[in-house]
């Protein structure tokens, strides 16, 4: 019998897996996707051979790399019935919402669940990296009353997806930034939209729940939400002044201070460090950003009350500052970050379907027992005139 003691709220410290994929120290900020650091990563490859060294568990051969962009390339486009899907989607929605129903649409058209057949798995992962940025693209110009922009074949993949956005070639240092960016997301460990990926996963349900699972998952403030209150926050907080009341404010009241504070790092997460250098180089290329001495003296505020509890910059601190440098409206910032960690909800899901087996966890039970079932017109409650129960 699960005693109360060994109930973890959260499940923080219970490893639910086996996995090659990714790994973290929290201690040292140390992120490696297959042993390879982060910063290597970021630096050297690109979105595309780092979601392939992901999922197949190896760096690509030239000629490997060639044919899976050239597959991700030739599935780009949607299919008219999910654009006109989208189209009667509201305006007013958010895209985190439009991009978890399009992404399960997708299982309307592909729903064959060979997951023993490594053709499908291909199928599957090359269709869900390379449609989900036009399906986030196209939600964007259609909520403007416009019509989405086909993909274009000679554009790779980043600078494809910021062409389909704003319907103009990007800069080539913004459409490598962007790339990063991407690289940086992709992965990390058991993470709540990936654990929830892994458990729609064990169902052995078709990819594109899983991926639409891990997408609900992702939007809440708490998880990848959380770019986008960062952006909101630094508006609210307005100028550096107000950054120590502001801080004081929030930890008075036990509010959250978006983009700080993680379950694993207790130090500065070393995505953060390569994400404020991206945002430098960016400010110095095309502009300063008004926001960034507040992010900055944030940083140092936070350290200075909350750092003796580790609580630093997270990877959402400073992506929002990066993306609006890019012209991306800031609440496109965590469909831009499921863009990117497709790759690691599908290597993880990979990775499940060779060891399967079912999650069902247990629960220690509060309730009480053999209660009698008392019927209706008995119960003693009270009755407004309208004939409502109080
Ligand atoms: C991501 O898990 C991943 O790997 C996620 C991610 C990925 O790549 O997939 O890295 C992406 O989701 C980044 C996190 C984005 N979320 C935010 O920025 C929201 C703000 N941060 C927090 O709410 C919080 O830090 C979490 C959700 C990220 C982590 O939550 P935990 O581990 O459950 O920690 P907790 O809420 O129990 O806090 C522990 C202590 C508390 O203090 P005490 O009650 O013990 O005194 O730390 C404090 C908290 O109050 N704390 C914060 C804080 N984060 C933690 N206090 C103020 N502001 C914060 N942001």
């Amino acid at each position: 019998m699960t005693t109360v003691s060994e109930f973890k709220p959260g499940l923080e410290g219970v490893p639910v897996t086996l996995s090659s994929i990714s790994y973290v120290d929290g201690q040292k900020g140390i992120l490696e996707y297959r042993g390879i650091g982060i910063e290597q990563l970021a630096n050297q490859s690109t979105f595309l051979e780092t979601s392939y060294l992901l999922i197949w568990g190896k760096l690509p051969t030239k000629d490997e790399l060639v044919e899976f962009e050239h597959e991700i390339r030739y599935h780009r486009r949607i299919k008219y019935r999910i654009r006109d899907m989208m189209k009667c989607f509201p305006e007013t929605g958010h895209p985190m919402d439009a991009l978890q129903t399009s992404a399960a649409a997708l299982g309307l058209f592909y729903s064959r669940r060979a997951l023993d057949n490594p053709e499908y798995i291909r199928e599957a992962v090359v269709r869900l990296i390379a449609k989900i940025p036009t399906m986030v693209a196209a939600f964007q110009l259609m909520r403007k009353g416009n019509d989405p922009v086909q993909p274009r074949d000679d554009l790779d993949y980043s600078a494809n997806f910021l062409y389909m956005l704003n319907e103009r070639e990007p800069d080539p240092i913004a459409a490598r930034v962007f790339d990063i960016c991407l690289t940086l997301h992709a992965e990390h460990t058991i993470n709540a939209s990936t654990f929830s990926a892994m458990v729609t996963a064990s169902t052995l349900t078709d990819p594109y729940a899983v991926v639409a699972s891990a997408v609900g998952t992702l939007a809440g403030p708490l998880h990848g939400g959380a770019n986008e209150e960062v952006l909101t926050m630094l508006e609210e907080i307005g100028s550096v002044e107000n950054v120590g009341p502001y801080v004081d404010h929030l930890i008075a009241t036990k509010s959250k201070i978006m983009g700080f504070g993680h379950r694993v790092y207790k130090v500065k997460d070393p995505r953060a460090t390569i994400l404020q250098e991206l945002g430098e180089q960016l400010f110095e290329k095309f502009g300063h950003d008004e926001y960034y001495e507040i992010a900055l003296e944030l940083e140092r505020v936070v350290a200075d009350r909350l750092g003796q509890k580790g609580i630093y910059p997270n990877v959402d601190f400073y992506s929002g500052l990066v993306y609006r440098k890019l012209n991306i409206p800031s609440d496109l910032f965590t469909p831009i970050f499921a863009i990117a960690r497709v790759s690691g909800w599908l290597a993880h899901w990979k990775e499940q379907l060779t060891k399967n087996r079912i999650f069902r966890p247990t629960q220690i039970y509060t309730g009480s027992h053999n209660e009698t079932y008392i019927p209706i017109h008995e119960r003693n409650c009270a009755i407004n005139l309208e004939g409502e129960t109080l």
